[in-house]
């Protein structure tokens, strides 16, 4: 049985064949398990990953374990999987996400919630084919304040969340972030670009736990044969996220739909790059069934200030609220634009949702919740 390509980005189950490549992208698609990887593995090590047959297919519906399935973007990948004939377990612990944004699953036979924290031993008596590692506080405030809690899930929680992928022969990916590039000396970011982190600073907990979780991903791969890939997320916004976790973009139109001052952190001219949620899943998900094992940055190129973000958001909003400004915070990025010349190639992939139109749908989201 294979994955095959069955419509205009549909991905089907097909009974006939063994995994194969089909529709846009390309030959490595689901090709048979190869050292793809530049790290040497020990030779044992190799000898078994080159003697490795290609996966086979666990049950006629493949399985998805999406850790953080109850976050912002978790919850929009259990949906797209779950659209794609998935049967998908959701673990969370919902230190930072909430059942409200699975609530719409209930009844649905193919999708089942776990309330577990990562950190601990994961534990399913069923096979998976595919584990999307995505639980960790993302956002500055939720990390300030569970430093600990984000460090653990970087670090144990990957580990037990890669232990799950090898025990079941499931492929698994790493739900990274461009906070591994820190404050940038190089602009736009590429994924061999190897960053400016503080460690001991303020975001430090998050950077390193990522970078941790990166490293402890390939160690996986190279040592142990597990089929891996690391998508490093740049900031993406819509629906479902909360309007108090401190992101820019929840900020802002809260702020804009009550006519408050827009709080901008230093002179506002930092700049970001906002990819809407229904693109960045798309790419992640032709990542992961995908042949690439090396870091992918998905994120949408298009840069602007921070300031001129604000006043978009005024005017998306019909807002009367003005911009304030607020010292800027220790280590915040001065500039983020995603390099997606990788994605581009190798998934076929960029974003489509312009930003207006996302804010549309971002918007009407948040309004019945200021
Ligand atoms: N949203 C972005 O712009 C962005 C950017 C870069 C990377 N990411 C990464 O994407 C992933 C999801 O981010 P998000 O924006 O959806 O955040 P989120 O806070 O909405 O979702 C994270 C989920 O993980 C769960 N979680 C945290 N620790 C856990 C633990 N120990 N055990 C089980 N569940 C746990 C939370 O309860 C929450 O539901 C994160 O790994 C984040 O680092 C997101």
């Amino acid at each position: 049985m294979a994955w095959g390509r069955g419509g205009a980005d549909v991905w089907t189950w097909d009974r006939t064949a063994s995994f194969k490549a089909a529709g846009a992208h390309g030959s490595s698609e689901f090709a048979p398990r190869t050292l793809r990887s530049t790290f040497a593995a020990p030779a044992r090590k190799l000898a078994a990953l080159m003697a490795t047959k290609m996966r086979a297919p666990k049950s006629a519906t493949p399985i998805s374990v999406v850790t953080g399935g109850a976050g912002f973007l978790g919850s929009h990948l259990v949906d797209l999987l779950l659209a794609r004939g998935h049967r998908v377990i959701a673990l969370d612990n919902l230190v930072t996400g909430s059942t409200d944004n699975i609530a719409h699953l209930a009844g649905n036979r193919r999708f089942r919630f776990i309330h577990q924290d990562v950190t601990e031993f994961i534990f399913l008596d069923e096979p998976v084919d595919f584990v999307w590692h995505f639980a960790s506080p993302a956002s500055p405030i939720d990390y300030l304040q569970l430093p600990i809690q984000t460090l653990k899930v970087g670090s144990l929680g990957t580990h037990k969340a890669l232990g799950l992928a090898k025990a079941k022969g499931a492929r698994f990916l790493i739900a990274s972030t461009s906070e591994i590039y820190g404050d940038p000396l190089v602009h736009p970011q590429r994924e061999d670009y190897w960053g400016n982190v503080n460690t001991i600073g303020p975001r430090g907990c998050y950077d390193e736990a990522k970078r941790f979780a990166e490293a402890m991903t390939m160690a996986y791969h190279t040592y142990h044969g597990v089929e891996t890939r690391i998508v490093r997320i740049f900031n993406t916004y819509g629906p479902r996220m909360r309007l108090n976790d401190g992101r820019v973009v929840p900020a802002f139109v809260s702020q804009a739909l009550t006519n408050k001052p827009l709080t901008v952190f230093g002179d506002g001219s930092q700049t970001r790059s906002f990819c809407y949620c229904s693109d960045l899943i798309e790419g992640i998900y032709r990542l992961m069934m995908s042949g690439h094992s090396l870091p992918v940055n998905i994120g949408n190129p298009t840069e602007m200030t921070v300031l001129e973000f604000a006043e978009h958001i005024i005017r998306a909003t019909k807002s009367r609220s003005r911009v304030v400004f607020k010292p800027l915070p220790q280590d915040d990025p001065k500039q983020r634009k995603p390099d997606i010349t990788k994605a581009r190639a190798l998934l076929k992939w960029e974003p489509r949702v312009p930003l207006a139109a996302g804010l549309v749908d971002t918007i009407a989201y948040f309004k019945p919740r200021v």
